[in-house]
């Protein structure tokens, strides 16, 4: 079973926590994790005219732009996305506003999805954007995945990390790296999505 870790990143901390997610996935015998990244909306000039802004970009280079295929043949998704203002970005939702025609076909109705974040700051709306793009997953479908509290990481962070979903806290700067407690988190949540989606696509 192929479970989709779909997501944006600017500035790189979002991509490195798919990766995280990705291994927890590929855990779980029978499960495959594909990384894909959604099309970025900010103009290349304004990219360019940054150092941080453009180093996100070279790093993701190698990540394939999803499909519709790719949401098709998933078993379970994970949504990926930095808070923009307490809320989801403008590309993935993009992304999403695009799953129209999958909507009508039921293609996502029973499988399980979840959402991971990043932002800047500790209360800067990790849990408000997790949450409210979960409003969008029930529209479509899905089986709304979080993380449970026997993951003992929840008891211990610092950073990120809540039931509602994986979270990092990136810093002003966007440079506090992904703490332990945080990518232990990640890895939970992917090998729970993934286990999930096995049992639901029995
Ligand atoms: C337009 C804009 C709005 C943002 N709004 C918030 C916010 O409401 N709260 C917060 O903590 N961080 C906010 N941030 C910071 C980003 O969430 C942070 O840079 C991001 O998590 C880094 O993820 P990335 O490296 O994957 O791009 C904002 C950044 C931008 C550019």
């Amino acid at each position: 079973m192929k479970v989709l870790i779909v997501y944006y990143s600017t500035f790189g901390n979002v991509c490195k926590m798919a990766k995280l997610v990705a291994e927890g996935v590929n855990q779980v015998e029978g499960a495959e994790a594909v990384i894909r990244r959604v099309p970025e909306l900010m103009p290349e000039a304004v990219i360019q005219s940054r150092e941080d802004t453009k180093a996100g970009a070279e790093m993701q280079k190698g990540v394939p732009v999803v499909t519709l295929d790719d949401f098709k043949e998933a078993g379970a998704i994970a949504f990926g996305t930095p808070t923009r203002f307490g809320n989801v970005s403008a590309q993935l939702k993009n992304q999403i506003d695009q799953l129209g025609s999958l909507w009508m076909q039921r293609i996502f109705e029973g499988k399980p999805a979840g959402v991971f974040v990043s932002t800047g700051t500790l209360h800067g709306g990790q849990e408000s954007t997790i949450l409210s793009l979960m409003n969008v997953l029930f529209h479509l479908g899905f089986v709304v995945v979080g993380v449970p509290y026997s993951v003992p990481d929840l008891y211990l962070t610092q950073g990120g990390g809540a039931p509602y979903g994986p979270d990092h806290v990136a810093g002003a700067e966007n440079s506090r790296e992904i703490d332990e407690h945080e990518a232990n988190i990640c890895r939970a949540f992917g090998k729970r999505l993934a286990e999930i989606g096995l049992k639901l696509n029995r």
